[in-house]
C-alpha cells in the first residue's frame, strides 16, 4: 500500500492530482504535437500519417466529425477552423446520435473520428457503420494503437502522453493542435493559402508552448477567483465563434469534477432564454478575447452586469476596457485568432480545478464517470 502510494506520487511528478500535473503539462504536450510536423524556419507542415489522403480531404465536398465529450468539442472548434480555411462545410455530430439515425453518408465522404482513448463505444460504431457505407474515416487519437485507429484508414496522433485524469484537459489542446495543422495543411493543398499567411500560422503555431507557459503563470489568480465562487451553485459560460467550444468545454470540466451546474452558451443566445437566470448570484464566464466578434461580446458583457451578474472574463493581454467592465479578469497572451481556443480554454482548466479541490471533490475520479466509456 505505502510503496503503491509513493509510486503514485511520482507519477504526479510533484503535483497533487494527475488533472492538475496535465495541465501544466500542456506546454511540452503541444510542443510534442508539433514535433517533426511544423517548422517554421524551412516553411514546412507534414501530418505524416494523413499524407496519403490529403488530396481526397481537400477535394472532398464535406467533413463528418464524430466524437464524444471534450473531443466533440475540439471537432466543434476544428468546424470553425476547417470551414473558415479550408472553405470546406463541416459537420459535427455526437457519435451517438450519429450512429443511430440513418446518416447520409456517400462513398469518399471524409468521415473524422476525434477520441482521446481510441476506446468510446460510441465512436468506434459511428466508425463502423460510416466505414460500411463507403466513407474514407480518419482518425485522431491519442492512444497508440487503441481499437479506432486500428480500423480507421489513416490518421494523427495526439501524441500528449498517457491522460490518467477523468477530466480531460492535455487531451483537447493536444486534438486542436492536430485538427488545426490538418485544416492549414488542407488549405495550402487547395491553395487557399498565401505563402505569408501559411508562414505567419508556423511562426504561431511554434510560440503556442511559451504562450501556455505564459497562461500558467496566471494560475493564482485563478486560484483566488475559485475561492470566491467555489460556493456557486451554477455557472454560465459564453463565447462567440471560436470561442464558443471553449465556453461548453469549460462548463463540461466545471460540472464533471465539481458537480456544479454549469451551462455553455454562444454568448449571443444568451437573450433567447438563459438571461433569464441572471441575477446577483450568478457567476458569468465570458472568453472574451481580441477577435472579430469582441464589440459584441462587450455588449453582451454590459448586458450581465446590468442585471448584477458576477462577470469572470478571460481577455487578451493588454485588453483595457473590459477590466472596467468584468468583476474579474484573467489575461492570456496575443495570438492569431484561429489559435486562440488553445490558450484560452486553459484558465477555464485551472477555474474548475481549484473549484473542485476547494469543494473537496475527487478531481481525478469524479463520481459516475469513467476514463473511457466503453459501453453504450
Ligand atoms: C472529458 O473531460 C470527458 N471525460 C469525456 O467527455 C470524454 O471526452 C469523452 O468520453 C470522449 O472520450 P474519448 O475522447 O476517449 O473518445
Amino acid at each position: 500500500q505505502h510503496v503503491e502510494l509513493e509510486l503514485e506520487a511520482i507519477e504526479k511528478g510533484g503535483f497533487e492530482h494527475f488533472m492538475l500535473k496535465e495541465i501544466f503539462e500542456q506546454p511540452r504536450s503541444v510542443k510534442d504535437c508539433f514535433r517533426g510536423r511544423v517548422n517554421a524556419d524551412e516553411g514546412h507542415l507534414v501530418l505524416g500519417g494523413l499524407r496519403e489522403y490529403l488530396d481526397d480531404i481537400a477535394k472532398s465536398e464535406r467533413i463528418v466529425i464524430v466524437a464524444c465529450g471534450t473531443s466533440w468539442h475540439a471537432g466543434l472548434v476544428a468546424e470553425y477552423i476547417f470551414e473558415e480555411l479550408a472553405r470546406i462545410p463541416v459537420e459535427v455530430e455526437y457519435a451517438s446520435e450519429f450512429r443511430y439515425r440513418n446518416p447520409i453518408i456517400k462513398e469518399g465522404d471524409v468521415v473524422l473520428a476525434i477520441s482521446q482513448s481510441g476506446e468510446t463505444m460510441d465512436t468506434l460504431a459511428a466508425i463502423e457503420l460510416a466505414k460500411s457505407r463507403g466513407a474514407i474515416i480518419l482518425g485522431i487519437c491519442n492512444v497508440v494503437g487503441s481499437s479506432i485507429p486500428r480500423i480507421t484508414h489513416a490518421g494523427a496522433y495526439t501524441h500528449a502522453g498517457p491522460e490518467i485524469g477523468v477530466a480531460s484537459t492535455k487531451a483537447f489542446t493536444a486534438q486542436v493542435s492536430v485538427l488545426t495543422l490538418m485544416a492549414i495543411a488542407v488549405a495550402r493543398k487547395k491553395g487557399n493559402l498565401h505563402e505569408d499567411t501559411f508562414r505567419r500560422f508556423l511562426f504561431e503555431l511554434e510560440r503556442i508552448p511559451d504562450k501556455i507557459e505564459k497562461v500558467l503563470k496566471n494560475a493564482d489568480k485563478v486560484k483566488e477567483i475559485s475561492e470566491l465562487f467555489k460556493d456557486a451553485r451554477n455557472f454560465i459560460y459564453l463565447g462567440r465563434g471560436l470561442n464558443f467550444p471553449v465556453a461548453l468545454e469549460g462548463a463540461l470540466k466545471l460540472k464533471e469534477i465539481s458537480y456544479i451546474h454549469a451551462e455553455g452558451y454562444p454568448a449571443a443566445e444568451m437573450k433567447h432564454g438563459p438571461i433569464a437566470l441572471i441575477d446577483e448570484d450568478m457567476p458569468v464566464v465570458f472568453i472574451a478575447t481580441r477577435d472579430q466578434s469582441y464589440e459584441k461580446v462587450v455588449s453582451n458583457i454590459q448586458e450581465v452586469k446590468a442585471r448584477k451578474g458576477k462577470v469572470i472574463a478571460v481577455v487578451t493581454e493588454g485588453d483595457k476596457l473590459i477590466p472596467t467592465m468584468a468583476d474579474h479578469v484573467v489575461e492570456i497572451p496575443v495570438t492569431h485568432e484561429v489559435l486562440m481556443p488553445l490558450l484560452s480554454v486553459i484558465p477555464l482548466q485551472l477555474l474548475s480545478y481549484y473549484i473542485a479541490v476547494m469543494r473537496g471533490c475527487n478531481v481525478d475520479q469524479p463520481r459516475n464517470l469513467a476514463k473511457s466509456v466503453t459501453v453504450e
